[in-house]
């Protein structure tokens, strides 16, 4: 009797850990490197009375870009090595706590309203001066502190391929003039492409320069470096900048400097050169004028890959310029995914965008948006190896 009791216990304990480790959602891939179901639970939460989620996006085969709604972050991207091994390459946190906590961090952040810095957060536009969120000494950097890296934006992920996020900025926000409507749409493409394309409008004449901010480290996340990568930008000028990270004035050329990217170079080759302009960005902190064939083209800015893993990014944009941002500033203290210290330079951006400070430099490219006009760029990361 005691036997029959024992041998039922067994059969219901076993059916009910059948079912418990079933996928709740049957409907979604299962995850070849990220556990999808845990992932998901450390992004649930409600933000500013609105619902914080993760979304993933996986293709044929089996990359994965993770992606949540809370400041359109992408938290992992997960792509094949030279030996198939699945490697995350985009540095970030475990929960959207982590994220939360740690405001002023842009890992895999959509960027907005606008990408880089203005000049002592100030700019003028049709004669009235408009005074932005300083957060960067006297400057103002990615939007400000309440940029769109730290806004809930309305999510719905239309197949296991794209991710439709939007994003209504009031007028004033972080000081910017006229409500903004954006979307950003995220496509993860079966040729290994994570595409996102940008569209804005406006009631009110403003600026506008959106961008991503993923923290890449093609050895793989957490590695301690990414000097050993190489690199090439597709550009023959680049902008100096003064010792607060504003351009000074024109593009100059990249000719004989450290900034000549034109053919591939090790990151770390010139990184610490004797040059003012390394100096002032502590390394690479530049934006990098594109050679482009025609102005809105979507053309190749940059490759990069990894010696160790042979990851290769390939970067497309229709933007005329990107930021080259070699991680001078983490210094080890920031404890991201799987406990990983980011130390210095333990991650490179490429962020496409126009120029820093155009709103005030008005020989840049025009950065301002009239109601009536859409604002529309296609940035493009393609992920393979090198043979
Ligand atoms: C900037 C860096 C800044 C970094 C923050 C880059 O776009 O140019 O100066 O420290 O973003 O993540």
């Amino acid at each position: 009797m005691k036997k029959l009791h024992f041998l039922a216990v067994i059969t219901v304990l076993t059916l009910f850990v059948q079912c418990t480790s079933r996928p709740a959602d049957t409907t979604e891939p299962s995850a070849a490197v990220i556990d999808t179901t845990a992932l998901k639970a450390a992004y649930e939460a409600t933000v500013n009375e609105k619902q914080v989620h993760l979304y993933i996006l996986r293709n044929a085969s089996g990359v994965e870009a993770a992606i949540t709604n809370y400041g359109g972050r992408v938290v992992a991207l997960v792509v094949p090595d030279k030996n198939g091994v699945m490697t995350d390459i985009t540095l970030g946190y475990d929960s959207l706590n982590h994220y939360r906590n740690r405001s002023e961090t842009y890992f895999g952040a959509l960027i907005g309203r606008y990408g880089n810095r203005i000049a002592k957060a100030k700019f003028s536009l049709n004669g009235k001066t408009y005074q932005l969120s300083a957060n960067n000494g006297v400057n103002s950097l990615h939007g400000g502190p309440m940029g769109f890296h730290n806004q809930v934006w309305d999510a719905v992920q239309k197949d296991g391929h794209t991710l439709e996020l939007s994003y209504t900025s009031k007028d004033g926000e972080e000081g910017y003039p006229g409500n903004l409507t954006v979307k950003v749409i995220y496509t993860l493409t079966d040729a290994n492409e994570l595409k996102i394309d940008y569209e804005a409008t406006t009631d009110q004449p403003t600026v506008v320069n959106l961008t991503n901010h993923a923290y890449f480290n093609l050895n793989g996340q957490g590695d301690t470096t990414i000097t050993d990568h190489m690199l090439t930008i597709n550009a023959s000028k680049y902008s100096a900048v003064d010792s607060t990270l504003i351009p000074a004035g024109d593009p100059v050329t990249v000719e004989g400097t450290p900034f000549d990217f034109r053919t591939a170079k090790q990151i770390g080759k010139e990184i610490n050169a004797d040059h003012v302009q390394i100096k002032n960005g502590l390394g690479y902190d530049h934006n990098f004028v594109l050679d482009k064939k025609q102005a809105n083209g979507l053309e190749k800015a940059a490759s990069v890959y990894s010696t160790v893993t042979g990851i290769l990014m390939d970067v497309y944009t229709t933007e005329p310029a990107i930021q080259f941002y070699s991680g001078n500033f983490l210094d080890g203290k920031l404890i991201g995914k799987k406990q990983k210290a980011y130390g210095h330079r333990s991650a490179f951006c490429l962020e496409t965008q126009h120029y820093p400070d155009a709103p005030n430099q008005l020989s840049f490219p025009s950065t301002t948006l009239e109601p009536g006009k859409k604002y529309q760029t296609t940035t493009i990361y393609q992920f393979g190896v090198q043979k």
